[in-house]
């Protein structure tokens, strides 16, 4: 049984945990519970302790709670920590590395991964002292899961600061554990061999099928020239790992890139931008589709049949450009078997969020991925994005991380979304 130490923080959205750990529970994990002082102000030891079954550890200096299960013991007999609503205080103090309550002492002593689920006032998370020490923590190796753009409990407050929804810190709860599984065993639950693994019951995209593009498109000019573009496809390749290893059966239709199939993917290579919407039409239905492509916006009308030779005195051929089919908006506009969640990415140079955030519009895609590829980024062809997530609640920019993480954290987000969807039914 995976064990989870769960770290509540002293604010609204701490009644959201009863609920996280019913969740947890569910689906098999051993929740034990610390409170801080002020958590203890919004809901009870004794309920946290009723859900979770276990005696909930709230002071350093408890005798009895120390002879019992000491703070290094509740630091150490755990496979994760997680810390949720972390509060403004409690991010200070972590990243100062104090350990003058039982929270902090734990969360010093442990050995596991530390993943913090932020809340707070828009104006508390934008602060400079929050933002210096959130940076202090990534770097210091502690995961975040939100905050969301959204409402806030307060009324009339709305902006970044919301607690990432319960459904998307359990996806990243599994999805991180499953990660310690994978490097403790070398290959994890991965099917090596290539073929499609059995769905793991417990994990959170099990049962699903994540249809994700990948790569360029190449549009021949002739028979050995094409239009193309630097798209190396690392991202659209991590997140079809990422939703691989979050259980779901996965096609990824790629097109011409320098990359290995992943293991456990169906995978479907393809050159131009007819051919990768005849593959993801194929593969439909799914449940979510990211579209992380750089399909070309243009072919030539009508490309040469053996190679166009340079002729004297002909001067250059005159290419007639036509437009290319627009593969994300032709499916987030489907009636029949859309996907229930469409995801795109908008790859842009300038005025990033505005204009991803016209595209999630205009195209009637559900999530925008938003990244900044001019050339000083490093983006195209790199190991680490810089991205924002645009949603109907508004806006989240991540900080940078690794393309695997960004893919990471867009699938646990996914599972999240298609959690509450089916919650909602
Ligand atoms: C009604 C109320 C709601 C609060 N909500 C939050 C919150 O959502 N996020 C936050 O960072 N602090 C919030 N605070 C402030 C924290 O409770 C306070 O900083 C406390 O010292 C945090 O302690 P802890 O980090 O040990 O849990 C709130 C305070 C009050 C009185």
């Amino acid at each position: 049984m995976k064990r989870v130490l769960l770290i509540i923080g002293g604010g609204i959205a701490a009644y959201k945990c009863l609920d996280l750990i019913r969740r947890l529970g569910e689906r098999g994990f051993a929740v034990r519970c610390v409170m801080t002082k002020a958590a203890q102000e919004f809901i009870t030891p004794l309920a946290v302790g009723a859900i979770s079954n276990e005696r909930v550890a709230t002071d350093l200096f408890d005798l009895e709670g120390e002879r019992e299960i000491g703070h290094i013991r509740l630091a150490r007999e755990t496979d994760l920590v997680v810390v949720a609503p972390a509060t403004a205080d409690l991010l200070a103090r972590m990243a100062q590395g104090q350990g003058n309550d039982l929270a902090t002492a734990v969360l010093l002593a442990t050995r596991a991964r530390v993943l913090v689920a932020p809340a707070m006032n828009p104006a508390m998370w934008s602060h400079p002292a929050t933002q210096r020490n959130v940076r202090q923590l990534e770097a210091d190796g502690v995961q975040f899961i939100g905050p969301n753009a959204g409402e806030m409990a307060e009324k009339g407050e709305a902006g970044v600061g919301r607690m990432a929804e319960v459904g998307e810190i359990v996806a990243r709860i599994e999805s991180l554990i499953a990660d310690n599984e994978e490097s403790a065993s070398g290959f994890g639950f991965l099917n090596v061999s290539g073929s499609r693994a059995k769905p793991e019951p417990s994990l959170p995209l099990a049962g699903r099928h994540v249809l994700v593009t990948s790569g360029p498109t190449h549009e021949p000019i002739d028979s050995v020239r094409y239009i193309a573009n630097r798209s190396s496809g690392k991202q659209g390749h991590a997140i079809a790992v990422a939703a691989r290893r979050l259980g779901a059966r996965v096609t990824l239709v790629t097109g011409p890139v320098q990359l290995a199939d992943p293991d456990g993917v169906e995978t479907h290579r393809v050159e131009t931008a007819n051919e990768m919407l005849a593959a993801v039409e194929a593969a439909l239905p799914a449940d979510v589709a990211v579209f992380a492509a750089a399909v070309a916006d243009w072919r030539v009308a009508a490309p040469g049949r053996g190679k166009i030779k340079k002729a004297p005195n002909a001067g250059p051929p005159q290419l007639e450009l036509v437009e290319n089919p627009d593969i994300l908006r032709t499916i987030a506009k489907r009636t029949s078997r859309r996907p229930t969640l469409v995801v795109g990415f908008a790859a842009e140079t300038s005025a990033v969020i505005e204009n991803a955030q016209g595209k999630r519009k205009s195209k009637s895609v559900d999530w925008i991925v938003a990244n900044d590829v001019s050339e000083e980024t490093g983006v195209f062809g790199g190991e680490r994005n810089r991205v924002h997530l645009v949603t109907p609640q508004g806006v989240e920019s991540w900080p940078e991380m690794s393309k695997a993480e960004v893919a990471d954290a867009l699938l646990a987000r996914a599972a999240g979304f298609l959690t509450e969807a089916r919650e909602q039914v």
